[in-house]
């Protein structure tokens, strides 16, 4: 399949078979796999500081299935979830994969990372001799990496994990290492958005990203562009309360700041997604979720927002007036 082919099947949204990554992905990856010098991707997959809701969205999966992402696409070597050692065993598990596939494995990082008092409020590992922080995980390992991959929006940029007053002084992934981070951004992720993006690492490598580090296949339009509710919004038709069939601008709906595909990709197996179970999107995938979308089911003007608009972005409070978005407000 080419790189082309494979974009274009990331983003159709013709019928429910279109929807995921899918079936038709994985023969592809199969046969890529048996080429000469090319094999299972290796991975390892670090929790931090979170609240483990990225490998509870990535075991729900479909099309490629969680075994089959397991048998055909990745090595999983390391991970507390999926793995069966623990204890010294998974220590030592994770010291021999980082030196056997030094520079090629993937690292995953599932968590924000705090960095107050050397990082000692994330321990990953304690031995008699030393304690093994997240910070210090996150630093070796990523360094060593072929790829990290900041799974869900603490690892993307803090998250709820560095929420204020962040005592920890979490940090996204990105701002501990000088290198790049592909940020698959979420709370949480969409297994799509994680799998599509490991797919793209085996076959094509590095995806293009946007100026956030997402990889712009998933993350390339904003949810309001595809909206079921859009025209309600252009007729400036709005809900006045949650529940109703309207644009949900006026609950407080991030959807026109907010990057992600949800509106056709959807979740659960790609049938729901929350504007179409009447709640607004809360914009979990952006860089300053949750303060900036804070407080939530309140109109922007509002929120504390901090960044600033963009083309797609209002005029109206969703109530029929008028606000000039300013600094402070949006
Ligand atoms: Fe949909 Fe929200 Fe945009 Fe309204 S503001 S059209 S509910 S994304
Ligand atoms: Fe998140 Fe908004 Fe989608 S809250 S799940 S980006 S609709």
């Amino acid at each position: 399949m080419e790189k082309s082919d494979f974009l274009q099947f990331c983003r159709k949204y013709h019928s429910i078979d279109d929807y995921a990554l899918s079936a038709r992905i994985l023969p592809t990856i199969r046969e890529y796999i048996k080429q000469p010098n090319t094999s299972k991707m290796p991975v390892i997959w670090l929790e931090t500081s979170d609240s483990g809701d990225n490998n509870i969205a990535f075991m729900n999966t479909t099309y490629p299935y969680l075994n089959q992402v397991f048998s055909d696409m990745i090595n999983l070597f390391y991970s507390n979830t999926f793995m069966a050692a623990q204890g010294r065993d998974a220590l030592a598990l994770l010291e021999e994969i980082a030196t056997v596939y030094d520079g090629e494995f993937t690292l995953v990082v599932e968590g924000a990372i705090p960095t107050k008092d050397n990082g000692i409020y994330n321990i990953i590992a304690r031995t008699k001799h030393y304690k093994l922080t997240a910070l210090d995980a996150v630093t070796w390992l990523g360094t060593a990496a072929k790829y990290v991959v900041a799974i869900g929006t603490c690892a993307s940029f803090g998250g709820v994990s560095a929420a204020a007053p962040n005592i920890t002084q979490s940090v996204g992934v990105g701002k501990v290492l000088k290198r790049e981070v592909i940020n698959v951004s979420g709370c949480p992720v969409n297994p799509d958005w994680f799998v599509g993006t490991l797919a793209h690492l085996i076959m094509y490598g590095r995806p293009d990203l946007d100026e956030l580090g997402r990889p712009k296949l998933f993350y390339g339009s904003t949810v309001h562009q595809h909206c079921q509710r859009r025209s309600y919004f252009d007729k400036k038709d709005f809900a006045e309360r949650l529940g109703e069939i309207e644009c949900m601008f006026s609950q407080g709906c991030m959807g026109p700041r907010t990057g992600s595909d949800c509106p056709y990709r959807q979740w659960i197996n790609h049938v729901n997604w929350p504007v179409k179970a009447n709640t607004p999107c809360i914009g979990c995938t952006n860089e300053n979720f949750p303060d900036g979308s804070a407080p939530f089911f309140t109109p922007l003007p509002q929120k504390n927002q901090s960044k600033q608009v963009n083309n797609e972005q209002l005029s109206t409070t969703g109530k029929g007036e008028s606000y000039e978005p300013t600094e402070n407000s949006v």
